[in-house]
């Protein structure tokens, strides 16, 4: 099925007792065992079935099919936010003492993680010194397990070069794990190029109205953990913690999500709540109309921008002078993202003073909403870094980040021409 089709019918077959239509809210914490018998064969994953909601709950199972489906991955698993979903799809790969490489143009919080939150518990993130492929390699070294990058970051827009990045991990033996929330699945699909983790906040354009937080994610299914057991020891000796299990053998190629899942999900407990689970199927339903609608859009402001005195600069993959230009044609079907940065004249002031005067185009830290949104990265989801760490990340004292929604492309514009005649 093509992907308008998998985001509605993907993952779901009428109840069957019921024959509901719209995917029903499992609204349960347990599920009744038969037996004991019935409950230890749940228990030892002989069994299909569910036995608590923190482990796996029919709703959100639907959810999890359908994101797996539309990334063409063979599973998924569903979690309370992105920032959930990027813990577990490191941690689950990672022990102390070992790294991960990543680029440097990361979501604000994600760079927390990786530079102060993982290090503290042992496991180190060794930033390149760009997203490109030599870049990421020159720091690979034997206790690395695996290379992270955002497809489109967040905010600096940059479009990595996804296949090589996956070439240059395979190489080294290293999984390529990839955050597509900006470029959504519609724009993007990183297992076709090779990537063999994909993350998701669900959050942004997946949902697509600004009302739930959840993450995914999802796996390939692609990346032999048996062949690199040295390096992969979790998912290849028996795990003592779940009765003796070896994940491969249990698994197969699934080995990868079922110990996210059996281990991270059960035992740490970011579990996504089964309303949630349907508010953003009933997203997912629209979001390939949606992307179309905030590309052109965005496509419109971005012409608009670069055409007034008053912007500096505009970061948009679509301009043919774009350095990303080409990647954006190759990995975005040559629609630019609806996630853009640009810098007004007259440095942090001027932009506080733009983003201060908007009156449509709501101010806050969040994208991928069907409404125009806009922050000012310096002074919110950058704010924890040191300028050097922003510079890098692609975050200046002038620039403005739009997510750009799906109104009126008239109404966006005039607003964004008030806001801009408030800086002067
Ligand atoms: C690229 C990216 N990944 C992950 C996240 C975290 O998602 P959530 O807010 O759902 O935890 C965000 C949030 O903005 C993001 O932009």
């Amino acid at each position: 099925m093509k992907q308008e089709t998998i985001a509605i019918h993907g993952g779901y077959e009428y109840d069957p007792t019921t024959k509901a239509v719209a995917v029903p809210i499992y609204q349960t914490v347990s599920y009744a065992f038969d037996s004991a018998e019935h409950a230890a064969a749940l228990f030892n994953l002989e069994a299909d079935g569910y036995r608590y909601t923190r482990i796996a709950n029919p709703t959100t199972e639907v959810l999890e099919r359908r994101v797996a489906e539309l990334e063409r991955g063979i599973a998924a698993l569903c979690v309370a936010s992105g920032q959930a979903a990027v813990a577990y799809a490191v941690q689950n790969l990672t022990e102390l003492g070992s790294n991960i490489i990543s680029t440097p143009q990361l979501y604000g919080t994600t760079h927390t993680l990786f530079a102060h939150l993982l290090p503290a518990q042992g496991v180190t993130v060794q930033f390149a010194e760009s997203d490109r492929p030599e870049d990421i390699e020159k720091l690979i070294n034997e206790k690395t397990r695996g290379v992270f990058c955002e497809s489109v970051g967040n905010p600096a827009g940059n479009v990595c070069d996804i296949e090589e990045l996956a070439k240059t991990a395979h190489k080294h033996g290293l999984p390529l794990i990839v955050d597509n929330t900006v470029a959504t699945p519609i724009l993007l699909r990183p297992i076709e190029y090779g990537a063999d983790i994909v993350v998701h906040s669900l959050t942004k354009f997946l949902g697509g109205h600004g009302t739930t937080l959840g993450g995914a994610i999802v796996d390939s299914g692609n990346f032999s953990w048996s062949e690199h057991a040295a390096r992969f020891p979790m998912f290849n000796v028996p795990d003592r913690s779940y009765h003796d299990l070896i994940y491969t053998e249990h698994y197969g190629k699934a080995a990868y999500i079922g110990r996210c899942r059996s281990v991270y999900q059960r035992a740490t407990g970011a579990v996504l709540s089964p309303l949630s689970a349907f508010l953003l199927l009933q997203g997912i339903e629209t979001v390939a109309l949606r992307v179309e609608r905030h590309t052109e859009n965005a496509k419109r402001v971005a012409e608009f921008l670069r055409g007034d005195p008053r912007v500096a600069w505009v970061k948009y993959a679509g301009f043919s002078d774009s350095p990303y230009y080409a990647l954006a044609q190759k990995y975005l079907g040559g629609r630019a993202c609806s996630l853009m940065a640009f810098g007004v004249h007259g440095g942090y002031p001027a932009a506080v003073k733009f983003h201060d005067a908007l009156k449509l185009v709501t101010r806050l830290v969040n994208l991928g909403d069907a409404k125009s949104l806009a922050c000012h990265p310096a002074s919110t989801t950058h704010r924890q870094m040191s300028a050097e760490e922003q510079h890098k990340a692609g975050v200046r004292p002038e620039m403005i980040r739009l997510s750009i929604g799906i109104e009126h492309i008239d109404d966006i514009l005039t607003d964004l021409r008030q806001a801009l005649d408030a800086i002067a």
